[in-house]
């Protein structure tokens, strides 16, 4: 995201600190940052888990259980609910933050001065976003609930997983959305870096170094299970 926006957002003694961190840009940069590392911490501790897939059926799906039995069926809830914040808060400040961008410019000079300064990365975070919110309500349709997926069977992860898989078109788009995801958590794991304080050009090595690392792994991770269903190797 530019650091080009004007922050209009100057306390007053009628509004509240808390209000006045919202409303500012640096607010809403930070609240993008800290809701960007849980997901970001979601999304590996997810791939780790999907990985399970390997060890087969028992292994996956007992996981699974594990998962839904904590706290007697508590902590999928609590979860649930901490990351449907996350996600709630961080499509608010990446929404606030380019519409206030985009205010912040004159017309005809706006898009020019946009190309000239945004990196390729950082104009697929605008398209990518709305993909990966696409994404998300598929996947819980076809892998939570099972009403997009042709032959879910309640409780057998494993199974959903590999009949899921079998077709092609919904692998296909699954490493499409992959792909996606990775430019996604590239520009997003770099710039969260950079908000909460490795923003000296010296850690510029450091960062890329650690976005890269994060989205190989993540994204390698993922696409492999659709492929090795695809392929035979799992089945
Ligand atoms: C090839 C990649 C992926 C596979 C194989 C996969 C697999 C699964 C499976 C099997 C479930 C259901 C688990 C259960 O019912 O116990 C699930 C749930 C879920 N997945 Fe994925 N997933 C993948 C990628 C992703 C990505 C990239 C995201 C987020 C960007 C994501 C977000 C979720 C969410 C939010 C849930 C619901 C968790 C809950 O029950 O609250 N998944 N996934």
């Amino acid at each position: 995201m530019e650091s080009s926006t004007v922050d209009v957002a100057l306390p007053s003694p009628r509004r509240g600190i808390v209000a006045t961190f919202f409303a500012s840009t640096v607010g809403k940069k930070v609240v993008m940052a800290v809701t960007g590392v849980l997901l970001v911490l979601f999304v590996i501790g997810h791939m780790v888990g999907n990985l399970q897939v390997y060890l087969g059926p028992d292994a996956l799906n007992h996981y699974a259980e594990l998962l839904r039995g904590l706290l007697h069926g508590g902590f999928i809830w609590v979860f649930r609910g901490v990351m449907l914040a996350a996600v709630v808060l961080h499509v608010w400040s990446a929404t606030a933050l380019t519409l206030g961008s985009w205010a912040a410019r004159p017309i005809g000079y706006r898009r020019r001065q946009e190309y000239a300064e945004s990196t390729y990365a950082s104009r697929t975070m605008r398209w990518g976003g709305p993909i990966l919110a696409i994404f998300i309500v598929y996947h819980l349709l076809h892998f939570t609930t099972g009403q997009a997926h042709g032959d879910f069977v309640v409780g057998d992860v494993y199974h959903n997983v590999i009949s899921g898989f079998s077709v092609w078109w919904v692998s296909a788009f699954y490493i499409f959305a992959m792909a996606v995801l990775g430019l996604h958590l590239w520009h997003g794991v770099w710039s969260m870096m950079q908000t909460l304080g490795l923003s000296h050009p010296s850690y510029n090595r450091l960062r890329t170094v650690i976005a890269w690392l994060v989205t190989l792994v993540v994204v390698l991770g993922n696409i492999s299970i659709p492929v090795a269903v695809l392929t035979g190797f799992v089945s």
